[in-house]
């Protein structure tokens, strides 16, 4: 049988998500690809936390380079988050010609066309699937199922702490702060909930969104971005009286060649589907030309969510490395400094 070999740096959250799949759906996994999934090494500065899957010691490592420098290993799984090291260690390992695998919106936001180019250069693959929507294959779907559209409409509910906070502050009421601290307190918050509540995280996600549906780089500061952090619980309560519920949308619209970006809050009637997507979950309605409507539901965060999405990307490119192809997307122009721009 063959056997496709995977280094894994960061055995935080999603790591140990990742590392549980692989090891708990083995025999599922090798009966559906004929594969056998081999995972050599672990990386992470905190190897002593006991997780909630037992791995051998001689798995784990404090450098990331014993996985980077191996040969053996073909599919690198960056789950560090953030810029550095995380982008240095994904150039090192595509330069080494070793397909990558990673959640980081943040990093393929600000630098998905440099990371790109080096997956096109050493001609290998860099899967995102866990990106956008943790565990809804949007990134799939927009690349291969809906890929014959013209997507004249998509609307994401792509943050789940923001959807989290308007959905406690629509049903209980209560100022935005409080709430936010009770989500903190419940852990559902990060402790520096910036980019959340300020719009950039759903900002990240609708620039990779924009991405795979119009074959684009647009850049973070063509979004007009807006939060939810200077919301009133009186805007909440008029929009509910004239029925209409108020969520964070991450919007990209086509009208004339022309595609606009935004990022707001925005009241959408409570009949809408987009309105009863409540509590930390996600969210993306989208329209294309031939297809019509459709629309993707599930949890957008979490351990065993988001490492669907990433295994789903090692069974990918296993698949690929095993029919001998790399299924990269080719080289996108730039989408310029507008905040429309015109598809090319
Ligand atoms: N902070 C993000 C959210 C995590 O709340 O949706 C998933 O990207």
């Amino acid at each position: 049988m063959e056997k496709v070999t995977i280094g894994v740096l960061g055995f935080g959250t999603v790591g140990t998500g990742v590392v549980k799949t692989l090891r708990d759906h083995q025999a599922g996994l090798r009966a559906k690809t004929g594969m056998a999934f081999d995972l050599k090494k672990i990386a992470d500065l905190d190897i002593t936390t006991k997780r909630i899957v037992n791995v051998e010691p001689n798995l784990l490592t404090t450098d990331a380079y014993q996985i980077l420098n191996d040969p053996e290993i073909q599919i690198v799984v960056e789950l560090i988050g953030g810029y550095e090291p995380a982008r240095t260690f994904i150039l090192e390992a595509l330069q080494r010609g070793k397909h990558v695998v990673t959640a980081n919106k943040a990093l393929l936001a600000v630098h998905g066309q440099e990371l790109f180019e080096a997956a096109h250069q050493h001609q290998v693959d860099i899967g995102f699937e866990a990106s956008v929507g943790g565990g809804i294959p949007i990134i799939r779907s927009l690349r291969e199922g809906l890929v014959a559209n013209n997507f004249t409409e998509i609307y994401g509910i792509l943050n789940g702490t923001t959807n989290y906070i308007l959905t406690e502050m629509t049903e209980k009421g209560g100022a935005f702060e409080d709430v936010l601290r009770r989500a903190q307190e419940l852990g559902l918050a990060e402790a520096d909930p910036t980019f959340d509540i300020e719009g950039i995280d759903a900002t990240h996600k609708l620039v990779l969104l924009i991405y795979l549906a119009y074959g684009q780089h647009a850049e973070m500061k063509q979004v007009l971005t807006q939060g939810i952090s200077n919301l009133q619980p009186i805007d909440i309560h008029f929009a509910k009286e004239f029925g209409y519920k108020v969520k964070l949308l991450a919007i990209a619209r086509q009208a004339d060649g022309m595609v606009e970006a935004r990022v707001h809050p925005t009241m959408i009637s409570a009949d809408h589907l987009l309105a009863k997507v409540d509590g930390s979950f996600n969210a993306i309605y989208v329209v294309g030309d031939v297809v019509d409507s459709t629309m993707f539901y599930g949890h957008g965060a979490g351990m065993m969510p988001t490492a669907s999405a990433v295994v789903s990307d090692i069974v990918d490119i296993a698949r690929n490395l095993q029919k001998g192809v790399t299924n990269r997307l080719p080289l996108l122009p730039s989408t310029g400094e507008s905040a429309r721009f015109t598809l090319q």
